[in-house]
């Protein structure tokens, strides 16, 4: 181990885990100093601290697990893959003993190509292809998700020309429960692509979902393992989860007046929160976990039928946290605003492409100068891309000291999530690449793309 992680006290969050100040100031994350980044990857960068995401996938599911087993309910945890997945990633997760939820064949092959076996994989979409049934039959995953009608008979009829025994699938549904970003909504009718509502129709018939669960139980072909629903993200109450858990339960035993069959697994997404800002609250594993049994086992007194399975499909909570970006400052450029005071536009070498969110969701990040400390006093900074777009925002709004030069470093916190996996190559800005660092060590676990790679797509 270098000792510069032995340097400094934990800096907390929104930071990795292992993140700390070494001896002459520079930020050092998994006991390796940024400026040894930068040297040996160039920035853009995205570090992630390995210790940092394995920890956060084992303790969430240890809480899973403890809270549900005092119920005598088990539990299994399905990291989902659209978050970041790449081969190294997905062996961690593994490793540490979840399943990976994938959504499209892209993540299934990427989890596949890393050795996952198939019965720890699921495979989500609102869109499925024939191909990526095909594929998902084939490599005989854990279990198909059912976000529509059409999707019974073109799983069942690829399950029936292979002998490999009944399919296991999940039907998603829709409970009017949304959460994060937003209030929750309790709407009847949902307005939305994902799953199929629970809502009867105003005539009385069977609501969408029952409608599909008697047609995946008319097909023997398949199995029906499961009720899904996943309500938001970026949820910091677990209100929302509560109620959408206390919702599906009520369905699932009314499945079961109706048809006989007790459904065995109920999945209640992922969506858990993270802190992105200092000060901000994370929605806790052990919080939610309590929440979340005391809530099933007040439903299960109240329904009068045992309990299912519970699974969960976190994404952000796992990766977002060990995540940074490191950026190298360049033009820097106040701008007098109506009001008479100055903002500093600091210009990094990055932008949308790497990170979309403040863009698209207007997300906040914290930014902090890395390579080195000041005692200078601050100024207000916007920290901006490199890209022909004004909304080309890294963050907003934050303090930096006002003796910020060209080629410093800037670190962006909680990066890890929604960064690299929705990144573009906007304006052939070549995406970075994502940097793992563990006990002193980096390794490049996703090179950098290049302009050969952006050539080699382009035919001429
Ligand atoms: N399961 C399902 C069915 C999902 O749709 C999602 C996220 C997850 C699990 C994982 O949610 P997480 O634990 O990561 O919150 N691009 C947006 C987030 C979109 C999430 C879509 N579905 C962002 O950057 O905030």
């Amino acid at each position: 181990m270098s000792g510069a992680a032995e340097v400094g006290a934990a800096l907390g969050s929104p930071w990795p885990a292992t993140a700390r100040r070494g001896d002459d100031g520079a930020l050092v994350v998994g006991g390796v100093d940024v400026r040894r980044l930068a040297e040996a990857h160039g920035t853009p960068a995205y570090v992630l601290d390995e210790s940092d995401v394995r920890a956060r996938a084992r303790e969430l599911r240890c809480a899973l697990e403890s809270a549900f087993a005092e119920l005598g309910v088990g539990v299994d945890v399905y990291y989902a893959g659209k978050a970041f997945l790449s081969v190294a990633v997905a062996r961690w997760v593994h490793d540490e003993g979840l399943f990976i939820d994938t959504a499209t064949g892209g993540e299934l092959g990427v989890a596949l190509f890393a050795g996952v076996p198939g019965e720890r994989i699921g495979l989500h979409g609102n869109n499925k292809s024939d191909a990526e049934i095909a594929r998902a039959l084939d490599a005989g995953v854990a279990r198909l998700v059912i976000d529509a009608p059409d999707e019974v008979d073109r799983i069942a009829d690829q399950a029936a020309v292979r002998s490999r025994g009944p399919v296991r699938v999940m039907v998603r549904v829709t409970t009017g429960v949304h959460a994060g970003g937003h209030e929750y909504i309790a709407t009847s009718h949902e307005d939305q692509k994902f799953g199929l509502s629970i809502v009867p129709g105003p005539d009385g018939s069977d609501s969408p979902a029952v409608a599909v669960v008697r047609a995946v139980l008319a097909r023997p072909e398949l199995e029906l393992i499961g009720i899904h629903s996943h309500i938001g993200s970026q949820i910091l109450d677990p209100g929302g989860f509560v109620a959408a858990l206390t919702r599906v339960l009520r369905l699932r035993a009314e499945i079961a007046a109706q048809t006989g069959v007790l459904v065995p697994e109920v999945d209640l997404g992922g969506g858990f929160g993270i802190a992105y800002l200092p000060g901000d609250v994370a929605l806790e594993p052990t919080r939610i976990a309590k929440d979340l049994a005391a809530a099933a086992a007040a439903s299960a007194d109240e329904l009068g039928v045992p309990l299912p399975r519970f699974s969960f499909e976190p994404g952000r909570t796992i990766v977002g946290p060990p995540g940074i970006t490191l950026y190298t400052v360049g033009t820097i450029k106040p701008v007098r605003l109506a009001d008479g005071t100055v903002r500093t536009y600091v210009s990094v070498d990055g932008g949308m492409s790497d990170n979309l969110r403040p863009a698209l969701y207007k997300a906040d990040y914290h930014a902090v100068l890395a390579n080195r400390t000041s005692s200078a006093e601050t100024m207000l900074a916007r920290v901006v891309g490199k890209h022909c777009e004004s909304g080309d925002i890294v963050v907003r709004d934050c303090y930096l000291p006002a003796d910020l030069r060209r080629g410093d470093l800037l670190a962006v916190a909680a990066t890890g999530a929604y960064g690299r996996s929705m990144a573009s190559s906007y304006n052939l800005v070549p995406r970075p690449p994502v940097v793992s660092v563990r006990d002193g060590v980096s390794r490049e676990i996703v090179r950098r793309e290049t302009e050969a790679d952006l050539l080699a797509l382009d035919r001429g």
